[in-house]
């Protein structure tokens, strides 16, 4: 057992996911719930934000078993360049049979801890991350690399997930201690915030009444 809290953060990170990753059709019908049923829609939006063109250069951090890659690929198409990021080997082997199945060959996966990224590629069009930076132990290294990626003029989208306000909140213990078990999640952590501290600018989108939420920043200069 590693006794740096990050380090062991991350070996729930891979034991959760290697779980997922086995089963990527049982991934994917729990989408339903988690995004109470919009999971294409609120995915779509998430992408849209980016402002893709087709042969465009796009990181996906955290992309796990794929279920942005649809979207990805018809907004920059098979002239675009689409990098996968994930740490956990099984939900990037659920990626790649994904993506044998629909001759995505522009798609390359990468397996590493989002607060390192080590990748060869930089100067990035947009990068993406879906529930994925809540569940990144040393998060705000995370978006710093993901800014640093980016090129002037590229943009961050980080579309996560909230609990619940209002009279739903009587849900919100039960709600934590499954998705943090089962999930790795975290929802305390401030993403747009820390998006706004790192880009000096940043516009948020809420949706799902609050419980889910596209934060979008833009990197500065030429
Ligand atoms: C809830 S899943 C989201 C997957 C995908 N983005 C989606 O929209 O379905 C969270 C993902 O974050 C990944 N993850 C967690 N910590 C990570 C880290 N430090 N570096 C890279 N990926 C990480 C997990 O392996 C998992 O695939």
């Amino acid at each position: 057992m590693p006794h740096n809290p990050n380090e062991r953060k991350l070996e729930q990170v891979k034991n959760v996911y290697s779980f997922w990753g086995k089963f990527p059709s049982l991934y994917s019908a729990q989408d339903a719930v988690t995004f109470l049923g919009r999971a294409k829609t609120i995915r779509r939006r998430a992408v849209e934000k980016i402002g893709l063109k087709r042969g465009d250069k796009v990181l996906e951090v955290a992309c796990g078993s794929g279920r942005n890659f649809p979207y990805l690929v018809e907004a920059v198409g098979k002239e675009g360049f689409i990098l996968g990021f994930d740490y956990s080997q099984a939900m990037l082997d659920a990626s790649k049979q994904l993506c044998e199945r629909n001759d995505w060959y522009s798609l390359k996966l990468v397996q590493g801890d989002a607060a390192q990224l080590k990748i060869h590629e930089k100067n990035f069009d947009g990068v993406l991350s879906v529930l994925g930076i809540s569940a990144v132990p040393e998060w705000e290294k995370a978006l710093q690399r993901c800014y640093n990626v980016l090129r002037p003029g590229g943009k961050l989208v980080v579309c996560d997930a909230r609990l619940f306000t209002g009279f739903l909140r009587f849900f919100n213990p039960l709600i934590n201690v499954v998705y943090s078990k089962f999930a790795a999640w975290d929802p305390s952590k401030n993403i747009p915030e820390k998006m706004k501290e790192i880009f000096g600018n940043g516009e948020v989108e809420n949706l799902n009444f609050g419980t889910f939420f596209i934060a979008t920043s833009i990197k500065k200069g030429k």
